[in-house]
């Protein structure tokens, strides 16, 4: 038996509706003070208010940071952590999506522990305790409600990560009800980056184990047959539940099997041009693929046969090509951009992107095949 370790969110409160759970689990843990930190779009979607008036009536004393800005900004998750203190919070819950949650994992632990931002980055660098953390998801993408991970935008545009066991929330709320309101696109893109998780956690090159790959096959089937399904119908509750369920097991995965080269390659985007998450991911996604392909034909021939069961009488070349094939041909169908160009990125950002990119060796080190800046030049050109 290969050693491995692995560890994740200790409770989750799943199922539609659960979120109405959140208020006795929270008095149950000794809760009095709570943040909600979350975003003006989740605001705007009227989804905040009700699950704050609901807890209030349970009589907890309730606050709302509600200026969290997609990819935050270090900005952002200072003021976030001051908002926690100035409101004497025990408890913080991230309501919205990676977003949002990341958010209120920088809040709970700053809150907790006054350290400076720029000295916890990289892994295991921050000390406890934090405040009292629990996550709500409302979108079906980063699972950051059973990751260990914040990621925020640095001054000079790069993305960084904080990565520690202290991020881990002491509960996750996972309610699909709420997820029914997001917008195609977004739905889109946010369900490729937990594909991508999924994906890139099965060919983790150092910490693969049996659980991760469990996870993430399960959590590329859900994700793979109900993405269509939710675009066709945002308000199919059983597709936005698989969707929800899919990308939280994808993010068990990668919690403890990290990502690589696609992420590696999407952080510039979303640094520079902000591009959002899950579509930078899904820019990039098909000719790492086939960069990758010759160093993971094992592990893509499994996915391909798990998506399509024809493909058990292929051969393991086959079934891998097809599995590359299944992703592009599903990213190319996505109802958002296509090409660097159309997100702002013109030929002469693209010696920088690759420049950047190679700087994320926290997890290019984690990628099947080594990746050169010229490698990494080649895939932006691709889909310039
Ligand atoms: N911590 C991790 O493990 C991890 C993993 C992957 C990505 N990330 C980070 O997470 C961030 C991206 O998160 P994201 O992709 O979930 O997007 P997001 O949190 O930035 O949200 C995107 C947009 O969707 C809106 N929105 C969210 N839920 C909604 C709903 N139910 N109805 C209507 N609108 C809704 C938000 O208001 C926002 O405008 C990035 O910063 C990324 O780097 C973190
Ligand atoms: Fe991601």
């Amino acid at each position: 038996m290969r050693p491995y370790r692995f560890e994740t969110t200790p409770v989750l409160v799943a199922g539609a509706g659960s979120v109405h759970a959140l208020a006795p689990e929270l008095l149950a843990r000794g809760a009095a003070s709570v943040l909600v930190v979350t975003d003006p779009g989740l605001m705007a979607a009227g989804l905040v208010m009700p699950i704050v008036e609901r807890c209030r009536s349970a009589g907890l004393t309730l606050s709302v940071f509600s200026e969290v800005a997609a990819d935050p900004p270090e900005a952002v998750a200072l003021a976030a952590a001051n908002a926690a203190r100035a409101s004497g919070a025990d408890t913080v819950i991230g309501l919205g999506g990676g977003s949002a949650m990341d958010t209120a994992k920088l809040a709970a632990l700053l809150a907790g522990t006054p350290q400076a931002l720029e000295a916890i980055y990289g892994i295991g660098q921050a000390k406890g305790p934090r405040l009292r953390l629990v996550q709500v998801p409302t979108t079906a993408g980063t699972g950051s409600e059973v990751t260990p991970i914040a990621i925020v935008t640095t001054a000079s545009h790069e993305k960084k990560g904080v990565v520690s066991p202290l991020l881990l929330a002491d509960l996750a709320v996972l309610d699909a009800d709420l997820t029914l309101g997001l917008p195609a696109a977004v739905t889109a893109a946010t369900a490729i980056d937990a594909m991508v998780h999924a994906i890139e956690a099965y060919t983790s090159r150092h910490k693969k184990n049996p659980i991760s790959d469990a996870l993430a096959e399960q959590a590329l089937r859900l994700l793979f047959s109900n993405l269509p399904r939710a675009l066709a119908d945002g308000q199919n509750r059983t597709a936005r539940g698989a969707l929800l369920e899919g990308a939280m097991l994808a993010g068990m995965a990668f919690a403890n099997a990290p990502v690589a080269a696609v992420h590696a390659l999407a952080y510039p985007l979303g640094g520079h041009f902000h591009v959002p998450h899950g579509l930078s991911n899904a820019l990039v996604l098909a000719p790492v693929l086939r960069f990758n392909l010759s160093a993971a034909i094992p592990e893509y021939a499994a996915l391909g046969r798990l998506l399509d069961p024809t493909l058990h009488t292929a051969d393991d070349s086959a079934a891998a090509e097809a599995f590359v094939a299944m992703m592009s041909q599903l990213v190319s169908t996505m109802p958002f951009a296509q090409r660097l160009a159309d997100v702002g990125v013109t030929s002469n950002d693209l010696e920088m992107l690759a420049h950047d990119a190679m700087a994320v060796q926290r997890l290019l080190i984690n990628n099947p095949k080594d990746v050169t800046f010229e490698d990494a030049l080649e895939i932006y050109r691709s889909v310039a």
